[in-house]
Order: structure tokens, then sequence, then C-alpha cells
């Protein structure tokens, strides 16, 4: 059975406590019960883990190369600072989408920049929750299971 990566960095496991205004109520089990629902459906198995420490997102990254069929990424702050998880990325064939459930655009000017987001196969921002679905198709697409 293929195998999908849901993967999220610090402060994530605070959602639907953290600033409500800005993520929403849903919390972090919001999201991986829905996005196991969906790989479900199509018989893939999802893995999700979050971490507060960019080593640890490193290794994660790393050794998702050749086990999963792709990675959905929301590296939260670490976005805008780490070139270890650019490099991480970079350094694996399986595709990983970047997922911002605010639209760091309307943010401040730091959450701007993305040092993650040009080794990935794509951002989505914006979109809430649903940010997390939308690349979860995105991956599905690639995987061809909408054929
Ligand atoms: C975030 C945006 C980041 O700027 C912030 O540090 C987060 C969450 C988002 O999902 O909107 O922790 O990645």
């Amino acid at each position: 059975m293929e195998k999908i990566l849901l993967l999220n960095g610090p402060n994530i496991n605070m959602l639907g406590k953290r600033e409500k205004e800005v993520y929403g109520s849903f919390t972090l089990e919001d999201v991986e019960q829905d996005m196991n629902q969906l790989f479900s459906q199509h018989d893939i198995e999802l893995i999700s883990y979050q971490s507060n420490h960019e080593g640890d997102l490193v290794d994660h990254i790393q050794s998702a190369d050749g086990v999963y069929a792709g990675v959905i990424f929301n590296p939260a702050a670490y976005t805008h600072t780490s070139i270890a998880l650019h490099d991480a990325i970079k350094s694996i064939q399986t595709p990983v989408i970047e997922v911002h459930i605010s639209n760091v655009h309307q943010r401040e000017a730091f959450r701007h920049v993305s040092m993650t987001a040009p080794a990935c196969s794509g951002q989505i921002v914006g979109f809430g929750m649903q940010g997390y679905r939308l690349a979860a198709y995105a991956l599905l697409e690639n995987l061809n299971r909408f054929n």
C-alpha cells in the first residue's frame, strides 16, 4: 500500500488554542482525521508526524525518500528561516507540497519569504484547514488517482 507523510512543524500541535483569529479553531487531530479519511478512500496509508524541532523535521524529510509517495508539509515558522529544511527537501526524490493555513502574504513581511518553497513541488497558502486537502489532491493527481 502506498503511503503519504503528513508533516507539521513547530506550534502546529497548538492549533485550536493558538491565535484562533488567524488559524481557526480546528485542531491538528481534526486535520489528521480529515486526511486519513480522504487517503483511505484511495487505498493510501497516511502517516502523520509533528515536531517542534528543526533537526527532527530534517530527519523525517530524509527518511521519506523511497518510502512515501509524497509529503504534505507545513514547516510553520521554519519556513522562513530553514536552509537545512530546504536542503533536505532537495535531497530527496519524493514530491513535497508546502502548506500554510494562513495567507502568509497578508501578514508580517518576515512571513513573505519561504526558504522551503523553492525546494518543493508546489505551495498552497491561505485556505485554512482545506489547504491540506488541496495538497492531498495535488499528490493524488501526481499519483494518477483521478484517472
Ligand atoms: C504557518 C505560517 C507561519 O508563518 C507560522 O509561523 C506558522 C503557521 C501557517 O500554516 O499559516 O506557525 O505555517
